[in-house]
């Protein structure tokens, strides 16, 4: 658990964790709107050596990115309705494939993480400041 003091330090907390990853990897982020996920998320394709842009695949569902040492694939939960509608963009044969995942709002549909994952949380402790619990990667 640390204190991150602004977005920068968050997406170089992700950054760090990229150096870590590898194929196969998924990563559940947990947090309400504005906590960091997105920021994080950024770092850790900036990390990877993806020179694309990250932003919440809210609309989308999922965004890929490639050009790095592992291509990522960003999902966000938070506008999926139900499980059908998570099959439907191919969840499963993305999780359980090569490349690294990454969920945003991840809890929502805690039942389709798989059991390897790691998870991540964040909290807003301030206008600045975010609580990020990144133990389960220790
Ligand atoms: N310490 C911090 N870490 C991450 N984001 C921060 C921090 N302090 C302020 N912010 C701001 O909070 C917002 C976080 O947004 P985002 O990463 O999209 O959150 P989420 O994906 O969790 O909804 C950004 O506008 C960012 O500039
Ligand atoms: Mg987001």
């Amino acid at each position: 658990m640390f204190i991150s003091a602004g977005a920068a330090e968050t997406e170089g907390a992700g950054a760090r964790l990229a150096e870590k990853i590898k194929a196969g990897d998924v990563l559940a982020l947990v947090g309400d709107l504005g906590a960091g996920k997105t920021q994080f998320v950024k770092g850790l394709a900036r990390g990877l050596g993806s020179n694309e842009t990250v932003t919440s695949p809210t609309f989308t569902l999922l965004h890929e990115y490639r050009g790095g040492r592992l291509p990522i694939y960003h999902f966000d939960f938070y506008r999926i309705e139900n499980l059908t509608a998570l099959w439907a963009i191919g969840f499963d044969e993305t999780v359980f494939g090569d490349g690294v995942s990454v969920i945003e709002w991840a809890d929502r549909f805690g039942e389709a993480i798989p059991s390897q994952a790691r998870w991540i949380r964040f909290e807003i402790a301030s206008e600045n400041q975010r609580r990020i619990d990144l133990s389960a990667l220790a």
